[in-house]
């Protein structure tokens, strides 16, 4: 097959990560006959500094005619420390999502039996975990109207959804748990928000269509707490924007690192593949960031995008077999030695090579 691969490396460690994510699936391509083609886009603070825009017009056209995009991380510090800044990063990654309609972003969290000591959270509440969220990404409150109003003394930010926005996301999730254990939670603020009134009603409305899929209604600040006592009782969750954004990074850690999930953006045309966790400033060209959660990403990309399961699945398990032998990051080492993102990449390419 000829995969057309738009590559966005990024920001911070992005680089870093991408190059072990393009390592591995070059092998992975190679091993079962495929051809890919990467084409290199720039974004974010890369692309300020050389444009003056995180997401060109080039670039938005390299990810429209690829297959999929691979993401590494955008964002850095300076922009962060700056509130004048008139462009930042986040406003690329933001225009990229909404002009490549990728409204459906899907975050799983499942636990690596290898790093069960790893977590913040006692064995016994984790062992099991296997959810996935269905955040919405291209409505609510991140795309509504916003300003400020008496000389800049009061700001407001509003939330707006659409019936066929959450429809579209809705059946994304009833799908989605059709292919689990059928079990959907609708995330949202019932008891308080209209437009979470007109989720729960949209929803309610098209249980009908899935009569398999046993659903329930969960108020967020709920679902916050349930997923740290007992996040093994989820199975796929879908919810608004912004609860998802901090649903995700709460259920990103139940596994050990933030280094380890992966996340697809996906709509009806465009699909783009990135890790969860961020630009990681700091590390920037240590050479130490966790690649996992990239890789990952793209064993989602042969999958998702392209149907190629054994792909994916033979990507998964040389991660599980990098993490049973010990082979990994700093951020997940027991005392044992750190070894480098590189490393870890190369490590991953030679288990490829030999399974
Ligand atoms: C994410 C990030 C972004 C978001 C930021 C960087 C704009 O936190 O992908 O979750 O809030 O969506
Ligand atoms: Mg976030």
């Amino acid at each position: 097959m000829n995969l057309n691969i738009a590559l966005l490396a990024g920001d911070g460690i992005g680089p870093e990560i991408i190059d072990q994510a393009v390592k591995v699936s070059n092998a992975i391509a190679e091993k079962f006959g495929h051809d890919i083609n990467w084409t290199p886009a720039l974004t974010g603070a890369a692309a300020i500094d050389a444009v003056g825009d995180p997401y060109p017009d080039e670039t938005h056209a390299i990810c429209e005619a690829a297959d999929a995009v691979l993401f590494g991380a955008i964002g850095l510090p300076r922009f962060d420390n700056d509130p004048s800044a008139k462009v930042r990063p986040e406003q690329g990654l933001l225009r990229m999502r909404k002009k490549l309609g990728l409204y459906a972003n899907v975050r799983p969290t499942f636990t690596f039996p290898s790093l069960i000591d790893k977590s913040p959270l006692k064995q016994e509440r984790i062992e099991g975990t296997d959810l996935v969220f269905l955040r919405e990404l291209t409505g609510g409150i991140y795309f509504g109207e916003r300003g400020r109003l008496n000389n800049g003394n009061t700001a407001f930010d509003t939330c707006t959804y659409h019936r066929e926005e959450i429809i579209r996301l809705a059946k994304k999730g009833f799908e989605l748990a059709m292919t689990r254990s059928k079990r959907l939670c609708c995330v949202d603020k019932a008891n308080v928000l209209e437009s979470s009134r007109l989720w729960r009603e949209t929803v309610q409305a098209m249980e009908k269509d899935y009569p398999e899929v046993e659903v329930s209604y969960e108020l967020v600040d709920a679902v916050a707490m349930r997923l740290v006592q007992w996040p093994n009782s989820y199975d796929v969750l879908i919810t608004e924007n912004l609860f998802g954004d901090i649903l995700t990074d709460e259920a990103s850690v139940i596994s050990g690192s933030m280094g380890l999930m992966p996340s697809a953006s996906v709509g009806n045309d465009n699909a783009l593949y990135e890790p969860i966790h961020g630009s990681y400033p700091q590390a920037t060209g240590l050479n130490l960031a966790n690649p996992l959660a990239t890789v990952l990403s793209a064993a989602m990309l042969f999958e998702m995008s392209f149907s190629l399961h054994e792909e994916g699945a033979l990507i998964r398990k040389v991660v599980e077999q990098s993490l049973a032998d010990g082979f990994v990051t700093e951020d997940l080492t027991n005392g044992g030695e750190a070894q480098k993102t590189s490393a870890v990449g190369d490590y991953l390419v030679d288990l490829i090579k030999k399974a």
